[in-house]
């Protein structure tokens, strides 16, 4: 798989999946443009992989134009969009403020919407093709997610929506829903935990293989949906998750 001469823009790539997404595309040849809200800390792995950076907060229209129109003005072309960048929320649907509900859905949403929005254009020229972050919390219930789950469910909507509208002309639009990923957002999240052994314990247990996956794990799978690879591949949600949501109680009868 090769991805020599393309044009890969990646948001939230300063750590976690996006880092490792950055990194893989550009390890197969592309040209990767990262874009993050921390925009010092993308520098620094754009410098590692000899890639391009940009600070951008996904949910300001503003900046994701910018970053953007930017890279396809420095670089001639966009071929692939990744729109990674999520932040994880908590709350029931009784306990989550109006603020994070906000919060959640402008970055995780709208970012998403956002850039596919204003790559569209640039992807048009190039039969190009996107990638959008989903979770497997869009496919089963998770308590204590509502605002979370609740963008990760339509982004999958959203990435049919607009696979079903640019495939006449060759886009193809996908996304992936991982498991649980060892990255800087659930470290926070076990840090955070009064036992965070026992929650470690319980989420490696709550995969069929029994683990967590690792960043490179989704990475791969982000390269495989960018490349011409997977050619007659649209509207799909690829799911990255060990084998969460398809592992029932358990118990064993033995
Ligand atoms: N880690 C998991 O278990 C897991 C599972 C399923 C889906 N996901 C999704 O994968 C994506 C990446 O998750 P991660 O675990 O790598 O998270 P992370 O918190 O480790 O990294 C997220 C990156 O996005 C950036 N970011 C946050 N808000 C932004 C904004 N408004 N604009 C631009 N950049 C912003 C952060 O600075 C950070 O670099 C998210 O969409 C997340 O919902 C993660």
């Amino acid at each position: 798989m090769s991805l020599d001469e393309k044009v890969c823009l990646v948001t939230g790539a300063a750590t976690g999946i996006g880092e490792a997404i950055a990194e893989r595309l550009a390890a197969l040849g592309a040209t990767v443009c990262l874009a993050d809200i921390d925009g010092a800390k993308a520098g620094a792995v754009a410098e590692r992989i000899g890639g391009h950076a940009w600070t951008a907060d996904v949910s300001c229209s503003a900046d994701v134009q910018r970053f953007v129109d930017e890279a396809a003005g420095r670089f001639g072309r966009i071929d692939a969009i990744v729109n990674n960048a999520g932040i994880a929320v908590g709350g029931t649907v009784a306990d989550t403020t109006e603020e994070d509900w906000q919060r959640v859905l402008a970055t995780n949403l709208t970012g998403v919407w956002l850039g596919m929005k204003y790559a569209l254009p640039h992807l048009r020229r190039t039969t190009g093709c996107i990638v959008n972050m989903a979770s497997v919390q869009a496919l089963v219930g998770l308590p204590g997610w509502a605002a979370y789950a609740a963008t990760k469910g339509a982004i999958i909507a959203l990435t049919q929506q607009a696979a079903v509208e640019y495939g006449p002309e060759g886009i193809r639009v996908n996304c992936l829903a991982p498991g649980t990923i060892m990255t800087p957002m659930n470290e926070r999240i076990f840090a955070s935990a009064s036992d965070p052994d026992a929650l470690i314990e319980s989420w490696n247990s709550s995969h069929a293989l029994g683990r967590f996956g690792q960043p490179g794990e989704v990475a791969t799978a982000a390269a495989f949906l960018v490349s011409d690879d997977a050619s007659f591949i649209t509207g799909t949600c690829l799911r990255v998750d060990g084998g969460l949501t398809i592992l029932g109680p358990t118990g064993r009868a033995d």
